[in-house]
């Protein structure tokens, strides 16, 4: 069955020529770490990606260095601990499927790196089920370690509502009331399913001035080379 069909929201980063809003990237990456981040991972974003997009590289670095890596092995074919660098991907919650399964109730939380790809509805979709949580019609029967959220395929949805207000702080002052949060880490995680998308952007607009540029030049001399053949 299908879930309820989410609404169309006016994205800042929808229209052809629109960049993403990197302050928003910003405090959406803050959401994914201090919320998300328990149970998802993000495979496929290294430290190194957020560099210019929604840190400085100082803030990167730093950012990296308070996690632990396993690396190796060394001279003496041994495993050993580091501090993260600009080249690591971003850490997983769980060392395994299993691992995530078993804490989760044997659901499993899938990686959130492609998911606004991945997901009929892409960010609208992700952003009414963040926010859609509520409780279900009479008559709805859900069993025990399910939640109701119209939006998710069945109704029925392993994942507990996880956005309340006010549970981060953001550094700018924006209030973080749930809906903020939630539109806040949606374009963060649209980022990361699209991470050449500012570029695709602007080589469009060049594309469209270059071509009409163009073509008015070429509308220009046929004018002129046909005006003595009249
Ligand atoms: C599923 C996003 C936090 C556990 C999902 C899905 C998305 C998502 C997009 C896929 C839904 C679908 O299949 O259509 C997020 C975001 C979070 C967050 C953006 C932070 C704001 C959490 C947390 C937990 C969790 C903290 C664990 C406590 C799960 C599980 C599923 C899931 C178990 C699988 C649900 C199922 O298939 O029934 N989440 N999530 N999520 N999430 Fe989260």
């Amino acid at each position: 069955e299908e879930g309820l069909h989410p609404p169309h929201y006016p994205w800042s980063h929808s229209g052809w020529f629109d960049s993403f809003d990197h302050a928003s990237i910003r405090r959406g990456y803050q959401v994914y770490r201090e919320v998300c981040a328990a149970c998802h991972s993000l495979d496929r974003i290294a430290w190194r990606n957020l560099v210019g997009v929604s840190h400085t590289v100082d803030e990167v670095k730093a950012m990296a260095e308070e996690i632990e890596y396993q690396d190796g092995p060394d001279d003496q074919g041994e495993m050993f601990q580091r501090p993260g660098k600009l080249s690591d991907y971003l850490p997983p919650p769980y060392p395994n499927e299993e691992a995530a399964r078993a804490s989760n109730g044997g659901a499993l939380p899938p990686d959130l790196s492609l998911i606004v790809k991945a997901r009929h509805g892409g960010a609208d979709y992700i952003f009414s089920l963040l926010t859609g949580y509520r409780d279900p019609p009479a008559g709805f029967e859900i069993r025990e370690g399910m939640n109701y959220n119209p939006y998710f395929p069945g109704n029925a949805i392993s994942m507990a509502r996880v956005l309340f207000d006010g549970l981060v702080e953001y550094e700018d002052g924006t209030p973080a009331t749930t809906s903020q949060m939630a539109k806040d880490v949606v374009t963060f995680l649209n980022w990361a399913a699209e991470p050449e998308h500012d570029e695709r952007k602007k080589g469009g607009l060049k594309a469209v001035i270059l071509f009409s540029t163009l073509t008015v030049i070429a509308l220009y001399v046929k004018r002129f080379k046909w005006l003595p053949i009249k």
